[in-house]
């Protein structure tokens, strides 16, 4: 087995798509083995990571590598992390609250909240794609649709939530975990208080399943809520800025998408490219091998860990034809960004209507735009399993 050179390694927060060229090519199925940590197979081709998601021989329980911390304390039982029958009972209790018929009715509340925060920065000549517009948008989003009262829908609350993923230095993680379990006691109190007419939103609901019918523990209830408020936003502000600064890097795409006769059918093919091309989830959530597996001449061992590296899938050329190019007309295109199989992203809908309304409205009311930095310059978050930036700075021209 190869060893990778070291520069491709260096680089992977930074600009992650040659070392997963690399592992495609030369290491399909990649053992890290760290001592005293469980190993890691690093798994980077499209066939491999599609067929990986639906097979039942990987338990996504992180109760099954001993010692492996999978995310803050007490808040790790929900259906991220459970195979069936809790996965089942779980994603249920979630789901109606995200099929596209309920979403599509969010429309034109996402609209008024997209011009309402681009009316702020109407005149200026500097903007943060990230904290000025994606970061607070699809927030408000996940906030309405748990009723998360409007004091809490703030930077601070997005902060705590993103700290428990990446971590950012001089941040003390029980510190961060403290304030995470204060923020849970505040909005679950408040749906308590709130009784009988504790409204028709998705976390006056759960707290109702799991005060009344008992059918979810306080503990699942609590890490369902950390889940919801985590992945329904630092997912889709991702699609918004890794999808803007592809394009700002690729302004023929840029010009196809905003010519005349260009139409709703380019819109949705370009945020399925977006999603492809700079992949928000970069490396599928926690799986491990409940028994032996082989794979390209390997032996994965019971109990290790599996990571499915969407972002190197949905890139490989052995799929895609010109997988490294951005082409917002692309059809098919049957990435994996959103997962594939009985894990498949719950938001789907409210994200991919996140994103065809944001996009072209970013590109409408604050156009031309172009970075304020060199993109190898830009701050890209560290974090397992999410990929995106912590600002991106443009320039109105
Ligand atoms: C562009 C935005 C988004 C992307 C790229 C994305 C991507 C994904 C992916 C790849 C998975 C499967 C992970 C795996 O199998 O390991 C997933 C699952 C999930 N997503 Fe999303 N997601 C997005 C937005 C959202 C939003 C807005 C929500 C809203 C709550 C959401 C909630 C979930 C949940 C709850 C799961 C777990 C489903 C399960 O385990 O059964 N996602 N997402």
């Amino acid at each position: 087995m190869p060893s990778p050179p070291p520069d491709l390694l260096a680089v992977r927060v930074q600009d992650p798509y040659p070392y997963f060229a690399w592992l495609r090519r030369h290491a399909p199925a990649h053992p890290d083995r760290r001592t005293g940590r469980p190993t890691v197979w690093q798994i980077s081709r499209y066939d491999d990571v599609r067929a990986l998601l639906t097979d039942g021989r990987l338990s996504k329980d992180p109760g099954r590598v001993p010692g492996y911390v999978a995310g803050p304390a007490g808040l790790n039982r929900h259906l991220v992390h459970a195979d069936p029958p809790d996965h089942t009972r779980l994603r249920t209790l979630v789901n109606s609250a995200f099929v596209p018929r309920r979403i599509a009715q969010l429309e034109p509340f996402i609209t008024d909240t997209a011009h309402e925060l681009l009316d702020r920065v109407e005149g200026h000549t500097h903007a943060d794609v990230m904290g000025d517009f994606a970061a607070p948008l699809t927030f408000r989003m996940i906030c309405a649709i748990l009723g998360v009262p409007a004091e809490l829908d703030n930077a601070a609350t997005r902060d705590t939530l993103m700290a428990t993923i990446s971590p950012g230095p001089g941040l003390d993680p029980a510190r961060v975990e403290a304030e995470l379990h204060a923020l849970l006691d505040v909005l679950i109190a408040g749906k308590r208080a709130g009784g009988e007419q504790g409204g028709t939103d998705l976390l006056g609901a759960l707290v109702r399943a799991s005060d009344d019918s008992g059918v979810m523990s306080e503990e699942e209830l609590r890490s369902t809520a950390y889940l919801l408020l985590l992945v329904g936003h630092d997912t889709t502000m991702n699609l918004i800025g890794n999808g803007l600064h592809a394009l700002l890097r690729n302004p023929d795409q840029i010009a196809r998408l905003t010519a005349p006769q260009a139409g709703p059918g380019l819109v949705a093919t370009a945020v399925e490219e977006l999603l492809r091309y700079d992949s928000p989830v970069r490396d599928a959530t926690f799986r491990c091998a409940a028994e032996p597996i082989s794979l390209h001449g390997q032996l994965i061992g019971a109990g290790d860990i599996v990571s499915l590296l969407i972002g190197s899938a949905n890139r490989d050329e052995g799929h895609f034809a010109d997988a490294d190019r951005l082409d917002v007309g692309r059809t098919p295109n049957d990435h994996l960004a959103l997962g594939y199989g009985p894990h498949f992203c719950v938001g789907a809908a409210l994200a991919r209507l996140e994103g065809t309304i944001a996009i072209p409205l970013l590109l409408a009311r604050l156009g031309p735009l172009r970075l304020a930095k060199p993109s190898d310059e830009l701050p890209w978050r560290p974090a397992r399993v999410m990929r995106g930036l912590a600002a991106l700075p443009v320039v109105r021209d």
